[in-house]
């Protein structure tokens, strides 16, 4: 994919980005072979492919916590040294501190980009009721349920991620029905924040009905290999997903994503 007319104003843009890990024994590994995307602001965009194709590495990387082999990352046309402050990253497995309160795990981020504590504490509580976990601000992680924690960790990426949330599988843990809540959940704070989101997920379903594009990306090491508009109108709620045209579109994801899945799986079999 070369340069999309739409980067010019995008929110976020990367440009070729690839990272190769020194390996063991001196063999190297090709985590992530070049990325091309953009998310234009505001907009709900999803990235799917086979597990192994670098997901995670490219959202260190626009994170800037790893840096890459090659290409580059911009976020509102500048490349920056440190995002601190302007993106929140919610990573794959993400852990609660358990020695923290909630209320003190929420206000980590903004605590860590050098927000006061009593200002982060009145910015978090401020927020509390929306993310379903007022009244539960000191209690400690262990004790709250699986689909809370998972709040917790969304407020505190929210929090500070001022312009943009990188959210790499959030609800990958979850079962099938508090899934569903948390996905329309997310809807309603995004629509009404309308902050820009990058989503990882391996669940196709997800990708459609939360997305605006959904990019997918090929086997490992992974490149994006195509982009599909979700052109499903606004607000979506669950009925949605019977719909014909519903059903169409994740037809059209799940084709390329299984061969690239099975591409690799070849390659490893020989
Ligand atoms: N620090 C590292 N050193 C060496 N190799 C790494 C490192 N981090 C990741 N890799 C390798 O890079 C490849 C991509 O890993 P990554 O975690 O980005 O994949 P992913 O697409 O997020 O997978 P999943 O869907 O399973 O979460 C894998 O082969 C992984 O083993
Ligand atoms: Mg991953």
């Amino acid at each position: 994919m070369g340069a999309v007319p739409e980067a010019a104003s995008a929110k976020l843009v990367v440009e070729d980005v690839g990272k190769r890990f020194a390996g063991d024994a001196g063999g190297a590994v090709v985590a992530l072979a070049g990325a091309d995307l953009h998310v234009a602001p505001g907009e709900f965009v999803s990235i799917v492919g086979p597990s192994g194709c670098g997901k995670s590495t490219l959202f260190n990387i626009v994170a800037g916590l790893t840096r890459p082999t090659r290409g580059r990352v911009l976020l509102d046309g500048e490349q920056l040294d440190s995002l601190l402050g302007r993106v929140g990253y919610m990573p794959q497995k993400d852990l609660l501190m358990p020695w923290r309160s909630v209320l003190d795990n929420v206000t980590l981020g903004l605590e860590m980009s050098g927000v006061a504590r009593k200002q982060a504490r009145a910015q978090a509580q401020a927020e509390l009721g929306r993310f379903g976990l007022k009244g539960f601000e000191q209690r400690w992680p262990s004790n709250l349920s699986g689909g809370m924690r998972q709040r917790a960790a969304l407020l505190r990426t929210f929090l500070a991620g001022r312009e943009l949330m990188l959210l790499d599988e959030p609800f990958g843990a979850l079962d099938a029905l508090t899934r569903q809540t948390m996905q329309e959940w997310l809807l309603d704070v995004w629509q009404a924040d309308r902050k820009t989101i990058l989503f990882i997920t391996h669940d196709v379903e997800e990708a459609v009905y939360l997305s605006d594009r959904v990019y997918v990306m090929t086997g490992r090491p992974g490149s994006v290999q195509m982009c599909v508009e979700i052109d499903l109108p606004r607000p979506r709620r669950f009925e949605l997903h019977g719909s014909p045209a519903f059903v169409a579109l994740k037809q059209r994801l799940l084709t390329p994503l299984h061969e690239a899945s099975r591409s690799q799986l070849d390659a490893v079999v020989g």
